[in-house]
């Protein structure tokens, strides 16, 4: 059985101090953790901001490997003319092994299309052994008006859809965030949670494969994910984990939610 996944994404948040200070607290709980339970330990990354990659990168080095970094965003090609953006190839040197991609603050705020999402997808899972970690979700309307299968349905075929002729032999996070539930203390049900992820591994098996998808492509949620509410989610047949915002900034919290599923 896949190991859960749980990732924090810490937005823009928290500083630099802040951000050392907190991962450095969370490596050092875990680790004392670890002692216990470590087969049990799912699947841990930190998401912080650009400018604490590397400093969060150190202060989870002592975890040797049980906590991971991630980063909330990527470019999709390695090196060029593109101003203000980030390289894959130079945050791998960072030590980043997964990239959000297209969450729905930013392809609300930023403009991020399926086109921009496609292209990172490809770039992260083909060229760059980044795992990205894809978020769809509906908005409020579209699930008022039962657009949800739709909406959902088209933000991973235009993801995916350069990678389903050459499927690569890697690793594909799909986290189900509906926008919603993010942020609000509103999660979505554990029911609809499990009818969302059924639908999201259809459509994967119909146009990636079973084996490959049972293999490779692992369903996450996140929206209002709390230390009170994980094991709703992460459970069997449901999640096999959590993307986790504000509920992962302080380092005690953070620390219950994952003790809370041992
Ligand atoms: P939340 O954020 O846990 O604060 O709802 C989740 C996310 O946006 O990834």
């Amino acid at each position: 059985m896949k190991k859960n996944l749980i990732v924090a994404n810490w937005k823009m948040n928290l500083s630099l101090k802040d951000s050392k200070n907190r991962a450095r607290e969370f490596a050092t709980s875990i680790t004392q953790l670890s002692e216990r339970f470590k087969k049990n330990l799912p699947h841990i990354v930190i998401c912080p901001s650009f400018s604490a990659l590397s400093a969060v990168h150190t202060s989870v080095r002592a975890t040797r490997g049980l906590v991971k970094v991630g980063s909330q965003d990527c470019f999709w090609d390695p090196q060029g003319a593109f101003t203000g953006e980030e390289s894959p190839v130079f945050l791998r040197e960072l030590g980043v092994e997964y990239i959000i991609v297209g969450h729905s603050e930013r392809r609300m705020y930023l403009g991020e299309t399926h086109d921009m999402i496609e292209k990172k997808i490809h770039s992260f899972v083909k060229e760059h052994t980044l795992i990205p970690i894809l978020c769809v979700g509906e908005k409020k309307e579209d699930r008022a008006s039962a657009k949800r299968t739709q909406v959902i349905s088209r933000q991973i075929l235009s993801a995916i859809s350069s990678i389903r002729k050459h499927k690569p032999a890697r690793p594909l996070v799909i986290a189900y965030e509906p926008v919603w539930a993010i942020g609000t203390g509103n999660p979505c049900t554990a029911r609809d949670c499990a009818r969302v992820n059924s639908l999201i591994k259809k459509i994967l098996s119909s146009y990636l494969g079973t084996a490959y998808t049972a293999e490779w492509c692992r369903i996450i949620y996140g929206g209002s994910v709390s230390a009170k509410n994980i094991r709703d989610f992460v459970v069997e047949g449901i999640s096999e984990g959590a993307l986790v915002g504000g509920a992962s900034l302080q380092a005690r919290e953070f620390f219950h939610l994952i003790r809370s599923l041992l």
